[in-house]
């Protein structure tokens, strides 16, 4: 047997998972989420996906990565015979094209970054314009993206503990710096109770199904799920770790920053006079007009922190992404790890540059005639979303006919002696074996519908 490496330990895991977990999901997109979706209501509906559905699909991913100690479609080979195997390569592929489009936008915020700490971005006088302009602008993107690519792939080379693990220890702890002191900063400006007040407390009557349905694929983005991420992860963890209450740990990290990011976006947003529905571009047009009504330097200082802040969470991300593929090529192909990652990062480098030029370069993929008109990155986001949930469903099936719970308890009471018959155990199996496949199945299909048609126009 090869020696696939390991984490050093639960720290080095919970880091790793939390850092592939905490990314552009929770600092760019769930505040335009909330921020489009009455704000405090999105927040409620979200901490109830993550707690009903998100948290036993987590445990459940780990323990299966773990209990095989292979990537994700080894992982369900190995439990399951090679049908089951095709929901690995589905989850791999689900990846390559989310780190395809993610690429792009984490080359956007690397390329802001540089561009507000160093350059005259903030002296712009037109921030949407200079977005517009930014995503249009082939060079630039062509070449923060591409330097992004090489970062991720110059941390995932090095290996689990070497590169994955060591990265994240240094950034992850550098994030939730930026991040509380972002918030001090944005919570003493004036009118910042309008923004808290608009994020925490709830309007019920703003409720939608469209709330429901953003808040479900942001769950489950966020947390990396539904996709093998996790598998992949947890297949480097030893049996003497307690898989649940890392998950645990990782579910409240995550959800932690999701939820600071907000509370430090709103008190800006409001105290500029600003509208928090702004959709997509609420952090690349709203804030850099925010940092500059700061003034020269602090402008400079807070504007380059909250986009190394973003860098920083991108990078955690895309190294997770690419460790999925690459782990299956390394453990089921036997090639060399070095050449694996360099020749994934460069193919889906290549596969992103569709979603690059969709912002306007490129009429049609600006406006598909098939999709409601949307975008050509906006396409690609929506299709992986939408593998995420079906993805965790499918693996609540996988757990209960297939693997069979039973061989799941066992697995996570390794390392856990108060596991069987404990309530955390009973809600993880009543969770798997019931709610996850329906309302997963359920709300995947209208998820579906929605994209594709609209909800309204169908039902309404
Ligand atoms: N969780 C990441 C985020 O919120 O930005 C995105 C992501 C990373 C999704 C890794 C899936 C994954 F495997």
């Amino acid at each position: 047997m090869t020696n696939r490496g390991n984490f050093s330990g639960r720290l080095g895991f919970i880091l790793a998972a939390a850092g592939s977990a905490v990314g552009l999901g929770n600092i760019w997109r769930f505040p335009y989420l909330a921020g489009q979706n009455g704000g405090a209501a999105f927040l409620l509906i979200y901490l109830l996906c993550i707690f009903l559905l998100c948290f036993p699909v987590m445990v459940g991913e780990i323990a299966i990565g773990r209990k095989v100690g292979s990537d994700a479609y080894g992982s369900y080979y190995k439990l399951g015979g090679r049908s089951w195997g095709f929901l690995g390569l589905f989850g791999i592929l689900a990846g390559i094209f989310i780190l395809s489009f993610y690429n792009v936008v984490a080359g956007w915020a690397f390329g802001y970054f540089l561009e507000i700490s160093f350059g005259d971005l903030l002296n712009h006088p037109d921030f949407g314009g200079f977005f517009g302009a930014y995503v249009n602008d082939i060079s630039d993107n062509l070449w923060f993206s591409l330097g992004f690519m090489v970062f991720t792939a110059l941390i995932v080379s090095q290996g689990v503990q070497k590169g994955i693990e060591a990265a994240n220890k240094i950034m992850m702890p550098s994030l939730y710096l930026i991040l509380i002191g972002l918030i001090i900063y944005s919570l003493t400006l004036p009118n910042a109770m309008a923004g808290v007040k608009f994020y925490l407390i709830p309007e019920l009557s703003e409720i939608k199904a469209q709330t429901v349905f953003d808040a479900l694929r942001q769950a489950f983005f966020s947390l990396s799920l539904g996709m093998g991420a996790l598998i992949t992860y947890g297949s480097y963890v030893k049996k003497d770790q307690n898989v649940v209450s890392s998950a645990a740990v990782i579910s409240i990290a995550d959800t932690s920053v999701a939820f600071f990011s907000g509370l430090m976006i709103f008190p800006l947003v409001f105290s500029a006079g600003q509208s928090p529905t702004e959709g997509p571009p609420l952090v690349f047009m709203i804030l850099p007009q925010i940092f500059h009504d700061m003034g020269p330097i602090i402008g400079r200082v807070v504007g380059g922190s909250f986009f190394l802040l973003l860098c920083f969470a991108a990078l955690t991300s895309t190294v997770s992404l690419l460790e999925v593929p690459a782990a299956y090529l390394v453990d089921q192909k036997k090639l060399p790890r070095k050449g694996v990652v360099w020749g994934l990062a460069l193919l889906i480098f290549i596969i992103g540059l569709p979603s690059m030029v969709s912002q306007g370069m490129v009429p049609f993929l600006n406006k598909l005639p098939f999709y409601q008109g949307r975008d050509f990155l906006t396409f690609v986001s929506d299709m992986c979303d939408i593998s995420l949930t079906i993805g965790g469903g499918l693996m609540c099936v996988f757990i209960t006919y297939k693997w069979k719970i039973e061989n799941m308890n066992e697995e996570l009471s390794l390392g856990n002696d108060t596991y069987m018959g404990s309530i955390l155990q009973k809600y993880i199996n009543f969770t798997i074996q019931y709610v996850c496949p329906l309302l997963l199945g359920i709300l995947s299909i209208l998820v579906i519908i929605d994209k594709f048609f609209g909800i309204d126009k169908v039902f309404g």
